[in-house]
């Protein structure tokens, strides 16, 4: 066994980084309150000077219809894809999952670099659909998920149909850790069980000390003082709470079984401190990942990471794309030459964007947890693994099966190599997926969000010369096939021929119409496995 004596100072310093660092994401449904809530965080952690700040990207965002405006106006804030902060001791790397007309496979994907992830919640709406395909994704990996429901100062459901609701449509058990008093008009604010405090509500920014009143117990005047009548629904709300709602288990949390659960209000800057404040504590730092190997831990010296996004067009003229690579373990250090193995070369960083805090000047380390943008020019594909020397591959940085498809269709008769040579980088890169259907010579796009096509047209006519566009096509649902019964999966193509199509590393995929009609050909052929995620290769 190792001595402390004999570890070494480097494995101490990156242990000491290791853990004052969290990597998270939010996840919701648009309008839940997600910018908000990243605005209050970045405010708290002195990122942002300024309320406004991320809300105006925002709306810079969505004021322009043109994507190609939209990218390069991320180029000139691509450091917004990965919001870095302090708070107190720790170092949190927020990673952005683009919402809205923005959602693509990227927004899946981000979620393989995080640790752990919130989860904004509307009050008056409850469990919205994206909320509920995100939570599908964090499943994958049972990464730790954190709620905040928002929006408190308006009338909205009951907290305990809420709760309910979550349980039922999200299949994760939920530990209250607040609780709130009222809503909308009568929203007094929130009792923490944790701590036996009073938050209490005030509308506007500003929180005092005076708004923290702890109790010695339920049955404490102080509760009576400061809630009137609502001191007795809350001590009902409370009781019923012990029978209905699990105590909070560590352990359950980290394994992504239980959500603990915060109330609060983004836009007032309610409640959003204390679940701060919780998720440094609760939230797990960088954790062991997969290789097809070993797991390879993040105290390990040596330096390793994996890419899981891309960026295109950064600068149009150079056709630069720049590739987020997430360190697994050891320390990255500016010009640090470290091996990309699936080309088996060599490369030196000498020239990474370091995500760091708003003061990026003197900034030459990165650490497990932390993100670093490469620039490329289309050697990175999603998934590769860097180290330092020894061959790894890290897994579980998959493919999403589409749910929107198109027909390509060549405009610029004499390009038909351009175009193939596009669309199959634009598919390695993860901009899209791209589909050879066994029947035809045609090339189906699949995609998770509609902008996707639109981003996929540009950059052919950009990039490659090609005019193209697109014409519908009668699919809805893709899943990747597999069958150990080689006699039934020949019986199977044969018989679905027409609806099958080969993926750009030749996996088959069964394209189908509507989700009814997956769910009848699963059932009539149960020894073919249908796979609703392909692992990157
Ligand atoms: P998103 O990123 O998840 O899409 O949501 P965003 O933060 O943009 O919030 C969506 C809307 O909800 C915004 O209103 C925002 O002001 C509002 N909102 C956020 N938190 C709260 C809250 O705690 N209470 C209430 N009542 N509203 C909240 P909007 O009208 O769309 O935009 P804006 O005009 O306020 O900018």
């Amino acid at each position: 066994m190792e001595r402390i004596s004999e570890v070494s100072a480097e494995r101490g310093r990156i242990a000491e980084e290791v853990r004052r660092r969290r990597t998270f994401g939010i996840i919701s449904h648009p309008d839940a309150g997600k910018t908000t809530l990243t605005e209050k965080l970045l405010l708290f952690g002195g990122a942002i000077q300024m309320a406004g700040a991320v809300k105006a990207r925002k709306a810079e965002r969505h004021a322009t219809s043109d994507w190609m405006a939209i990218e390069r106006e991320r180029g000139i804030s691509v450091t917004s894809s990965v919001m870095k902060f302090h708070y107190g001791d720790y170092e949190i790397n927020l990673l952005d999952t683009p919402g809205h007309q923005d959602f693509s496979e990227d927004t899946y994907r981000v979620l393989t670099a995080v640790d752990s992830a919130v989860m904004v919640i509307d009050s008056v709406k409850g469990v919205e659909p994206q909320t509920l395909k995100l939570m599908e994704v964090c499943r994958m990996r049972n990464t730790p998920i954190i709620t905040f429901i928002n929006k408190l100062d308006r009338e909205g459901m009951e907290p305990l149909d809420l709760l309910a609701e979550i349980e039922d449509k999200l299949q994760i058990e939920c530990a209250p850790l607040t609780w709130p008093i009222g809503m909308g008009k009568r929203f007094k604010g929130t009792y923490s069980l944790y701590r036996k405090e009073l938050n209490l509500f005030r509308s506007g920014q500003d929180r005092l000390p005076a708004d923290l009143v702890t109790l010695r117990d339920l049955d404490d005047p102080l509760l009576e003082a400061h809630l009137g009548l609502q001191a007795d629904q809350l001590r009902e709300d409370l009781a019923l709470l012990q029978g209905a709602a699990d105590p909070f288990d560590e352990a359950q949390f980290l394994r992504g079984n239980q959500t603990p659960l915060f109330f609060g209000s983004a836009i007032n800057n309610f409640g959003v401190r204390e679940m701060l404040d919780a998720f440094v504590e609760i939230a797990p730092a960088p954790r062991p990942r997969e290789t097809t190997t070993r797991m390879v831990d993040p105290g390990e010296e040596a330096f390793s990471g994996f890419v899981f996004k891309i960026q295109a067009n950064m600068d149009l003229a150079h056709r630069d794309r720049l590739a987020f690579l997430r360190v697994c373990s050891g320390r990255f250090t500016r010009g640090m030459k470290v091996i990309h193995h699936r080309l088996g070369k060599e490369i030196s960083l000498t020239n990474p964007i370091i995500f760091m805090a708003q003061d990026r000047t003197g900034v030459d380390e990165a650490w497990p947890g932390d993100i670093i943008g490469i620039h490329n020019h289309g050697t990175i594909k999603i998934g590769d693994t860097f180290t330092e020397k020894e061959p790894l591959r890290f897994t579980g940085i998959p493919s999403f099966a589409p749910e929107h498809f198109r027909r390509v269709r060549l405009l610029s008769p004499l390009k038909a190599k351009q175009l193939q040579k596009g669309l199959l980088q634009l598919s390695e890169e993860g901009a899209v997926q791209l589909f050879r259907p066994l029947g035809d010579n045609s090339y189906i796009l699949g995609a998770v969000g509609v902008l996707q096509f639109d981003v996929a047209v540009a950059r052919l006519r950009t990039e490659y010369g090609v005019e193209a566009d697109y014409e519908a096509v009668n699919y809805a649902v893709a899943r990747w096939i597999e069958g150990e019964d080689r006699r039934k999966l020949a019986e199977f193509e044969s018989y679905y021929g027409n609806s099958l199509a080969l993926d750009r590393n030749e996996n088959l995929v069964y394209l189908a119409p509507s989700d009814w009609e997956l769910k009848y050909v699963m059932k009539k052929w149960p020894e073919i496995v249908f796979k609703s995620s392909c692992e990157h290769l």
